[in-house]
């Protein structure tokens, strides 16, 4: 995986049930994100993008292809690894916030660190910091169930960015909030990606979150139709090259072996 590369997608499959009921959801997908991007994914209700969205993040499995995140190919990680990876350098962010309401504003942001090994210090204190990075200092001890919908949404990103992600993955997060706090939303990821140089894949609907993108790719019937930005292809290149020309397979094998002794470097944007 070439060292700017957050995510790196290839030839994902991926299907529902079985015989008359079977439906492929993603048919041969793939994609690359650099680091630094903010890549909008936009596409019709049912065409694959969550199922996309939660492959990269490790919460569903593909059936067929390669995923690397972060340095880390899928196939060969440990359930632990991805673990550790879903609860640190990868941050979610849902349409429906995904609070838990009976906990406190701060309960719920500092509940990944109840999940990660060892015992972290100044959790409290980190809490905190980020709620008021939000905006939200003053509804540490609130519950979700007293505040509106932009400000929960913003409890759920302060919650994303407790374990300071480099990578944020964002399924219609402005779906359920009106134009102006939706704005504000998005407003926010630009900064982060700014100032903090995190990275975000946005599935959206929305026209106005494409503008704050730096990329968009659209996804049709479980094919990226445009914006796959595939740039780190030489092995598969080789492979395709192989295919079609079978001469030439000394120089091929040499060109994917190059590639796979490319540095890998450990991604750290923080
Ligand atoms: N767990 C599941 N079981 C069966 N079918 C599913 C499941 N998740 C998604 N699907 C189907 O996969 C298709 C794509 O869904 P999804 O990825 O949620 O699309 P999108 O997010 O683009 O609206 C839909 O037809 C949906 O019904
Ligand atoms: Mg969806």
């Amino acid at each position: 995986m070439a060292a700017d590369l957050v995510i790196r997608l290839r030839n994902i499959r991926k299907s529902y049930g079985t015989g008359n009921a079977r439906t492929e959801v993603l048919q041969g997908v793939s994609l690359d994100v650099a680091r630094g991007e903010i890549v909008a994914m936009v596409g019709q209700s049912g065409s694959g993008k969550s199922t996309l969205l939660n492959i990269i993040g490790g919460l569903d499995t593909a059936d067929e292809g390669t995923v690397e995140v972060l340095d880390h190919d899928y196939a060969s990680a440990s359930e632990r690894e991805l673990a550790a990876l879903r609860n640190g350098d990868v941050g979610f962010i849902f349409q429906s916030f995904n609070l838990l309401d009976h906990l406190t504003c701060l309960g719920n942001v500092v509940l990944p660190a109840a999940f990660a090994p060892g015992q972290p210090t100044g959790v409290e204190e980190r809490g905190r910091a980020v709620l008021d990075r939000v905006g939200l200092a003053e509804f540490v001890d609130r519950r979700p169930g007293e505040l509106s919908g932009g400000q929960k949404q913003r409890v759920a990103i302060a919650r994303a960015m407790f374990h300071e992600p480099s990578l944020l993955l964002c399924d219609e997060p402005t779906g359920n909030l009106d134009t102006e706090t939706g704005r504000q939303v998005i407003e926010f990821f630009s900064e982060l990606n700014e100032n903090d140089g995190v990275t975000l894949l946005i599935v959206t609907h929305e026209e106005r979150v494409s503008t704050a993108a730096t990329r968009v790719v659209r996804i049709e019937d479980g094919v990226i139709i445009e914006g796959s930005a595939l740039i780190d292809d030489e092995a598969d290149e080789a492979d395709e090259a192989d295919e079609a020309d079978e001469a030439d397979e000394a120089d091929e094998a040499d060109e994917a072996v190059e590639a796979d002794e490319r540095p890998k470097k450990k991604a750290s944007a923080k």
